[in-house]
């Protein structure tokens, strides 16, 4: 079985803690050439072969490309990479807007090639299992859902991702994407949303919102909120920033913490049904710490950062499988429309439909 050979567009943070060391666990695949528009942050890599124009490692014999380039990049690149023939990774948010994510899954569709958005929590072990414990029914009708993804503001938040025309919105596009995805991933599909945002730096530097919030109704009935901030001195930034999702239903409740990723807070069965339990910590049973079948040594990493590898080993059995599964170029869409019917509340003030 030939290696699969992938080129990686963008050099930066996400591509070298997260992709390359992702691929390197992956026996039948390499990262061959590294595109970066600074070369010097593309032979920082290590990875021998380099190029400045993503056109031109387009033209090299590569399988597949992995698109960590800013957010305003990621639309020309998928459609040049799926009229290429290349199996695409590409990171979140999907896209600027709606319409130009909405095209860039049917450009990656009608190229018939596998593709994967980079929801890269999806597979947080605790996520899993939380899906697992909703979709079975153990917490029984999902009534209502609170959510948040906090951070204190970095430097690497400032640059590209604090301007429109690079990132689509601000803590929104950065970091709401991943919330959202996961809320859909955990509960299920939006159906309207309202919200407001903030923006709090006032320097030139910046035009997007810090701070946003959404009041959510979900198609199957249930009703939350979504915080997401970078503005929360103390709750760190990369490894130590939180997102957690706390799932209320009829028969009990579960909650999850990106800080606590190998476990749960739970009120299951008897302790669901009486209103003087409080909630318990678990463990999340040893067959959700990995993707069946990773590579991973899960005692290799640090528990928060880990897992993370597995979207990797997933792409790359996606292709071979010559399918694709979640979180694909569509689950992107559907994120990019609630983000969208947000987006349009703040100036509305209206409750907003989401567009399926
Ligand atoms: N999945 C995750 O958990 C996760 C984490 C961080 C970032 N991201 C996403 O990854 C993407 C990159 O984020 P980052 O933090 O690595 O940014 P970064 O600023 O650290 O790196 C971006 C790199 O892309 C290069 N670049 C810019 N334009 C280019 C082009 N046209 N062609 C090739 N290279 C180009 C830059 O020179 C830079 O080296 C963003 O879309 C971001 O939202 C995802």
């Amino acid at each position: 079985m030939s290696r699969i050979q992938v080129g990686l567009i963008g050099a930066g943070g996400v591509a070298r803690g997260l992709h390359i060391p992702g691929f390197a666990l992956c026996e039948d695949a390499e990262v061959t050439i590294v595109c970066d528009a600074d070369q010097a942050a593309a032979s920082a890599t290590g990875i021998a072969r380099t190029c400045a124009r993503y056109q031109d490692l387009l033209q090299e014999n590569v399988d597949a490309v992995v698109i960590a380039s800013p957010n305003h990049t990621h639309a020309p690149i998928v459609h040049a990479a799926a009229a290429a023939g290349k199996h695409i990774l590409c990171e979140k948010p999907l896209a600027l807007h709606l319409d130009e994510a909405r095209s860039m899954l049917a450009a990656a569709e009608k190229a018939g090639v596998v593709h994967m958005t980079a929801f890269t929590y999806q597979f947080t072990p605790a996520v899993r299992y939380l899906r697992r414990l909703v979709q079975s029914g153990r917490i029984g009708r999902v009534r209502s859902v609170r959510a948040a993804y906090l951070m204190a503001l970095s430097p690497h938040l400032l640059g590209w991702r604090s301007l429109k025309q690079y990132a689509g919105s601000g803590v929104l596009a950065d970091i709401g994407s991943h919330l959202i995805h996961l809320t859909r991933y955990v509960v299920g599909e939006f159906a309207s949303v309202t919200a407001s945002q903030q923006r709090f730096r006032d320097d030139s530097e910046s035009d997007v919102e810090d701070w946003i919030s959404l009041l959510a109704r979900f198609q199957n009935g249930a009703c939350g909120t979504l915080e997401i901030s970078r503005i929360c001195p103390g709750r760190g930034a990369g490894i130590s920033e939180d997102m957690f999702i706390e799932v209320y239903g009829s028969e009990g409740s579960a909650a999850f913490s990106l800080q606590d990723p190998w476990r749960l807070r739970v009120a299951l069965d008897e302790d669901g049904r009486d209103p003087t339990r409080l909630l318990s910590t678990i463990d999340v049973p040893p067959e959700f710490l990995k993707l069946a079948g990773s590579p991973r040594d899960i005692h290799a990493h640090d528990a928060r950062w880990g897992y993370r590898f597995d979207q990797a080993y997933q792409f790359i059995q996606s292709i071979r499988a010559g399918q694709g599964r979640t979180p694909t170029l569509e689950d992107g869409v559907r994120c990019q429309s609630v983000m969208e019917a947000a987006l349009a509340s703040c100036v509305s003030g209206m409750w907003t439909e989401v567009r399926a």
